[in-house]
């Protein structure tokens, strides 16, 4: 598969977004489509290659949000679709969840060896993120028999009965389901630059890992709850990194009452953040891991629970699905996860990472609307602010700056209530990151001019 031709001029616009045939299409999917999904900008797409994405009306973007995380090896990687072409004309389907595939059993074994800890573990297969949470929920509750979970407030897992009760990033993800799973307790999470305590780290006294040692003495009896469940870096609400020494005091929080610890790290693993999983920046060990969103390399849906042999210890019966690992996403997770090594990926996104994130910080003095940048590796965040003071949420202003980038070709990602988020593929060079960077700041430029 050569480089199409299109991808060689770089992100243009040809007609203003939506085009004509973006339009038609817009006004198809609203005749038919369930309306429940998000559809912020009018974005189609007809053809991808490496971070560009042509739409219907043949604007060429330039993807900086990879699918919405899922692209880490970038669009039609020729690698990942020989490798399905392969597996399609030998097997395309076999029941995994009652007999046996070599892929399925091949690819635990690399994902075993490849989550921190030195201890034995077992992988369960889901088709998604949630269901990845959802197993992880039910093997918490499984192993331990203890009715409560912990998780934090604004954290997101997924829109399943068992995630959607762990997540709070929205009200609106709850409106009119409930009653939704009983037993969740929701803790403050460490968002540094917005102190729901007021103070600011470091200096802070950790109250917000206080507040929770509170609640335990006065509303949750430790002795009954499984799990706390964590996105490292919490993505939805806008790449929010806990400081260094926060999961440590989780952890040993964890060891006290006999909690499992639980990383939800479906936007952050397999080295997004520049390192395999983003827990090992804490250098803390969880008990079950959740992958999704990049394992396939966005070609087949799939999702993985990985969990300590000791704790996945469920029965026979006790969970599985139809599809979950079926062979033609572990065909393409295998091969993924080989080109991962071989480009030595996670370096070059901790390497990227760096560069970029030194330049957006910069910008935190260049410009007034920008309040506060963070990062980890290719996973970087722009909150910004009305007033660098007040700290309040530029909302309309954020959704202009995404827009102004969107005229010029450029496709990042809304989070949090004000924040940008940039996650381009793990493969995107230097030159198109740079290039990335140089749109948006025009984009910033603009806003600012006109707000
Ligand atoms: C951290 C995290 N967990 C879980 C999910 C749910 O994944 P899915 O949409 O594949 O169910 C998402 C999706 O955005 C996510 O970002």
């Amino acid at each position: 598969m050569p480089k199409p031709a299109w991808v060689k001029g770089g992100p243009r616009i040809v007609k203003p977004i939506p085009g004509p045939r973006a339009k038609r299409l817009v006004a198809r999917d609203e005749r038919v489509m369930s309306p429940s999904y998000t559809r912020a900008e009018p974005i189609t797409a007809s053809e991808g290659w490496g971070c560009y994405v042509r739409d219907v009306d043949g604007n060429v973007i330039l993807d900086l949000s990879s699918g919405m995380f899922v692209l880490n090896y970038g669009y039609s990687h020729p690698r990942l679709v020989r490798a399905v072409e392969r597996q399609l004309t030998k097997l395309t389907h076999f029941a995994g969840t009652d007999l046996y595939y070599e892929a399925q059993v091949e690819l635990a074994e690399q994902l075993v060896k490849l989550v921190p800890g030195k201890f034995s573990k077992r992988v369960y297969f889901g088709n998604s993120g949630a269901e990845a949470v959802e197993a992880a929920f039910k093997c918490a509750r499984w192993h331990t028999r203890r009715p409560r979970m912990i998780a934090y407030t604004g954290a997101f897992h997924g829109r399943t009965f068992g995630a959607m009760s762990l997540s709070s990033v929205n009200v609106l993800h709850h409106r009119y389901f409930y009653p939704l799973v009983p037993g969740v307790s929701f803790m403050p999470f460490p968002y540094c630059y917005r102190c729901l305590f007021g103070q600011s780290y470091p200096g802070c006294d950790f109250l917000c890992f206080e507040f929770i040692k509170e609640r335990l003495r006065h509303e949750v009896p430790p002795e009954e709850v499984a799990a706390i469940i964590t996105e490292p870096i919490m993505g939805s609400a806008g790449y929010i990194i806990p400081p260094p020494e926060y999961y440590k005091m989780v952890k040993e929080l964890c060891e006290e009452y006999d909690w499992l610890f639980i990383a939800d790290e479906i936007q952050t693993g397999l080295g997004r953040t520049g390192k395999m999983f983003a827990m090992e920046h804490w250098g803390v060990v969880p008990d079950i891991v959740c992958v999704a969103k990049a394992l396939a390399g966005g070609i087949a849906p799939i999702g993985a629970t990985i969990a300590s042999a000791k704790v996945m210890d469920w029965e026979p019966g006790a969970h599985a699905s139809t599809f979950g690992g079926n062979i033609i996403a572990c065909a393409a997770a295998l091969e993924g996860l080989k080109i991962l090594r071989e480009q030595k990926l996670v370096k070059r996104a901790a390497e990227l990472g760096d560069l970029a994130l030194k330049r957006l910080k910069e910008w935190e003095d260049k410009f007034r609307l920008v309040g506060e940048v963070r990062g980890r590796g290719l996973m970087l965040a722009i909150e910004l602010v009305k007033d660098k003071g007040t700290k309040e949420r530029a909302v309309k202003e954020r959704d202009m700056v995404v827009r102004a980038a969107l005229n010029r070709g450029l496709l990042v990602f809304r989070g949090g209530r004000s924040v940008i988020r940039i996650a381009p593929p793990l493969i995107i060079s230097q030159r198109e990151l740079e290039l990335g960077l140089n749109i948006l700041e025009e984009a910033l430029r603009e806003v600012e001019r006109k707000c």
